[in-house]
């Protein structure tokens, strides 16, 4: 029977997706390991856990063809590599701002790491209320043939700023409706009351006193 699908065909191009996203799943998982410990370090030291949850997640080979579309960047796996910074992410999720801090600056001191890319919209928040430390950090992956770096976009947030930015998603992704306006607006305000919210249960929370306890 003629399907006009060619098996073999699809199994290459498989193979080729799969040789192409296993630095970035390695790259992904050196820098949870890296999450892991600077936690578990903290916690012995300061009797505080600074990360609540994180969630790690790779790109489909779909959502990769939609982004250099998108771009208007002829699709193909060497095209993906040089220009796509988010094939590998990483959400990390805190209690207080000032954990955020704290795993910005040691993911900085990591060795065989490049910094590709640094945002904080935590200082400086995006227009629509955004807030969030961003980095795209290059990370080392060893082969037999040598190493090279894997970029891996990491998110870091407080649960407030979770909380926002999932329910700001669910509203706004992909959502056609009349009263964007008023939506951008009451989103705008609902960011500035979870960071008002935010700061007054920090208050509360004495890292000295942690120690001590
Ligand atoms: P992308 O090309 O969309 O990945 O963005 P970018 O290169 O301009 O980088 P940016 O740091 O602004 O955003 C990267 C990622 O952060 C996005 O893919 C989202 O996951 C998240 N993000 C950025 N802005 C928003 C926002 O306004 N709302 C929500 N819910 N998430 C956002
Ligand atoms: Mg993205």
């Amino acid at each position: 029977m003629e399907t006009g699908i060619n098996v073999s065909s699809i199994a290459s191009d498989l193979r080729e997706y799969e040789d192409f996203i296993q630095p970035y799943e390695d790259a992904v998982s050196i820098v949870q390991v890296w999450l892991e410990t600077l936690d578990k370090d903290f916690q012995r030291r300061h009797k505080h856990n600074p990360i609540h949850s994180m969630q790690s997640r790779i790109k489909t080979l779909n959502s990769i063809v939609g982004k250099l579309d998108r771009k208007g960047i002829p699709v193909s796996f060497e095209a993906a590599k040089d220009y796509l910074t988010d094939i590998a992410g990483i959400r990390v999720i805190c209690f207080y701002v000032q954990d955020v801090y704290t795993i910005v600056n040691i993911l900085k001191k990591q060795m065989d790491i490049i910094m590709i890319k640094e945002k904080d919209y935590i200082e400086e928040p995006k227009k629509n209320g955004y807030r969030s430390y961003h980095l795209v950090l290059g990370v080392t992956v060893y082969h037999a043939e040598g190493k090279q770096y894997y970029p891996v976009e990491i998110q870091i947030r407080t649960l407030a700023m979770d909380f926002w930015a999932s329910m700001e998603h669910q509203l706004c992704y992909k959502a056609v409706r009349d009263d964007k306006t008023l939506l951008s607006k009451e989103l705008k305000e609902c960011s500035l009351l979870l960071e008002e919210i935010e700061g007054r249960m920090e208050r509360f929370y004495d890292p000295e006193a942690e120690r001590e306890g």
